[in-house]
């Protein structure tokens, strides 16, 4: 029996360990080298909301245009044999994925409105796409706009996915909710498979000598896994759906930190980008080998075992943590003398 099988939005993965979306899914011998490696599924880089609108809104100006003073338009529309929009750019090479892999490749959606750019999601899993991810990068910016909006606004999104395709989803969720298990309660009954938390905020610098903006991903850090492991640990027990955890994940100790609250599945990407796939491999090796230590023999038996529902001080996870961190302060030797 392989000790690291689990399951992700119903589908069988040989361990919880995924790519993240990334460009790495973009390359397909770096694909076919994170599963060499023992990558347990694949997140494919985004398609995203504003390529697929932009293409429509040139399409059918262009269609509308040549079609001004033509009877026969459509036999006027110029046919460009080697031309590919993003949709059809994106659907060949998940269908290359397919072919090349026999992990899971999950692909993913990102956008923010409520237009009817979603039921492109049917193209993804016509090409053969295991589950789905939609990655809702919003942010609300508009004093108009309540809390309360904000959420609906996700609820729309989840719920138009739902009504588009039979395959699994997970939405790749900010942490930035004033209510989570509540709202998580909501995704659930509007039919989403999965949670990934958390999105990653890429927030903008400023260079002070030129006085402008900088556009740059600032990679995540080990400690940043404890926001989610913050998070899942209150989750799980709570919620039915699957969880995937990430931001953060660079060894063995968060994949197995993550497990122990209650992830069903760890996504990992900086830890890729910055080491290669070699770095699968040795996570992998890293979970077995504390596996052993602690004499877990699957993976369920980790799965939530730290949760707030399993433990016996569950306020560890809440107001009695903060309270125990701020009264341990001391002052490093020397410093406040
Ligand atoms: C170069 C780069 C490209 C990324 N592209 C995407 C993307 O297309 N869609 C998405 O949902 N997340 C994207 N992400 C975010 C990652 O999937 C992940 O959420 C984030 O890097 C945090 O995980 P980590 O700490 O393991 O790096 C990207 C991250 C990086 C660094």
């Amino acid at each position: 029996m392989n000790p690291l099988a689990t399951q992700y939005l119903g589908l069988q993965l040989a361990n919880p360990l995924i790519a993240g979306a990334s460009p790495l899914s973009r390359n397909l011998d770096h694909a076919r080298r994170l599963e060499d490696a023992g990558i347990g599924a694949l997140v494919m880089h985004s398609l995203f909301e504003e390529e697929l609108i932009e293409e429509e809104e040139t399409w059918l100006r262009f269609r509308d245009q040549a079609a001004l003073g033509h009877a026969e338009a459509d036999g006027f529309l110029p046919d460009h044999p080697g031309y590919r929009n993003a949709l059809e750019r994106y659907v060949e090479q998940l269908q290359r994925l397919k072919t090349a892999l026999a992990v899971p490749v999950i692909a993913s959606l990102n956008g923010v409105s409520r237009s009817g750019w979603l039921h492109h999601a049917q193209a993804l899993e016509a090409a053969g796409a295991d589950a789905l991810e939609l990655n809702v990068y919003y942010l609300a910016a508009s004093p108009a706009e309540s809390g309360t909006e904000v959420e609906q606004r996700y609820l729309d999104l989840v719920a138009a996915l739902k009504s588009h395709v039979r395959i699994p989803f997970a939405v790749k969720l900010s942490p930035q909710f004033s209510a989570l298990p509540h709202f998580v309660r909501r995704i659930e009954g509007e039919g989403a498979g999965g949670l990934v938390l958390f999105n990653r905020f890429y927030q903008p610098d400023i260079d002070i000598d030129t006085l402008s903006l900088v556009h740059r991903p600032t990679l995540s850090h080990p400690g940043d896994a404890l926001l989610a492991l913050h998070w899942i640990a209150m989750l799980r027990g709570r919620t039915t759906i699957s969880l995937a955890a990430g931001g953060g994940v660079k060894s063995a100790a968060e994949l197995a930190k993550l497990l122990l609250v209650g992830a069903d599945a760890v996504q990992v990407v900086g830890a890729l980008l910055a080491h290669g796939p070699e770095r699968v491999a040795e996570i992998l090796a890293g979970l077995l080998g504390w596996m052993s230590v602690h004499e877990f023999e699957s993976i369920s038996q980790i799965r939530g075992s730290l949760s707030e529902a399993r433990i016996s001080d569950p306020g560890g996870y809440e107001r009695v943590h903060y309270r125990e961190v701020l009264d341990g302060w001391r002052s490093a030797r020397g410093v406040w003398r």
